[in-house]
């Protein structure tokens, strides 16, 4: 069961934005607030590459941000408890992987269960798993011959590309794409489609009982 506390639903979710990438979700998403399209505000940015764009749009828009490598960690144990005080301390409702390329640990997975959320480039469960990210995505839809891909917002466990689905977006292979083509035209459908998942969220509309997700 999803919980999220009556203030936060009433104020706007605060959310945390992992990524390692080069952080286009992070700003839409960080548009999508100023818009007023959602009412949740991204307060926390998390990177484990010290190069990510996503750091820089952080600081443009003046929102705190952390190069956090699970590399510059031993044990384990001591990356989840930095990166929960981290979730503590900015009063994290929801955390939103945006490229991030990384496993999320079981402490946090438990810790935020059905609280946390990921992007993934094609239709799930289809094109996902192990080695399907970035470019890869794309190449493998388009050997496979299929007319549709698109993007699709779900919920994070331990696995990859695992959790149930939350929204999909559809995006029509045209003859002549190259893998690179396909990618921006996805890119843009996942600009729109993150919005549309966090403020289903933010309305509380989103219950989860056990392996189903149901729209209230
Ligand atoms: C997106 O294609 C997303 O689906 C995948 O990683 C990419 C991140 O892009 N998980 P960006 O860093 O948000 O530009």
């Amino acid at each position: 069961m999803l919980k999220i506390n009556k203030i936060s639903l009433a104020l706007g979710l605060n959310l945390c934005v992992l990524a390692s990438g080069s952080g286009s979700n992070l700003k839409a998403i960080i548009k999508a607030g100023k818009s007023g399209i959602i009412r949740s505000k991204v307060v926390l940015v998390v990177s484990n590459n010290s190069a990510s764009k996503a750091l820089t749009a952080a600081k443009q828009n003046k929102i705190p941000a952390y190069h956090l490598s699970q590399k510059l960690f031993s044990p384990q144990t001591e990356f989840d408890k930095k990166f929960l005080s981290l979730l503590k301390k900015y009063k994290i409702d929801l955390i939103i992987l945006a490229g991030y390329l990384k496993i999320i640990n079981p402490a946090i997975t438990k810790k935020y269960k059905n609280r946390i959320l990921n992007i993934h480039p094609a239709l799930l469960p289809e094109f996902g798993g192990k080695g399907m990210y970035g470019i890869n995505v794309h190449e493998a839809v388009l050997k496979s011959r299929k007319e549709l891909t698109g993007a699709t917002v779900h919920l994070v466990d331990e696995v990859y590309d695992n959790g149930l689905v939350i929204l999909q977006k559809e995006v029509k292979v045209k003859p002549g794409d190259t893998p690179e083509l396909l990618q921006k035209r996805v890119l843009r459908s996942e600009h729109k489609l993150y919005p549309e998942a966090i403020k289903l969220f933010e309305s509380g509309k989103v219950l989860i009982k056990g392996n189903k997700v149901i729209f209230k």
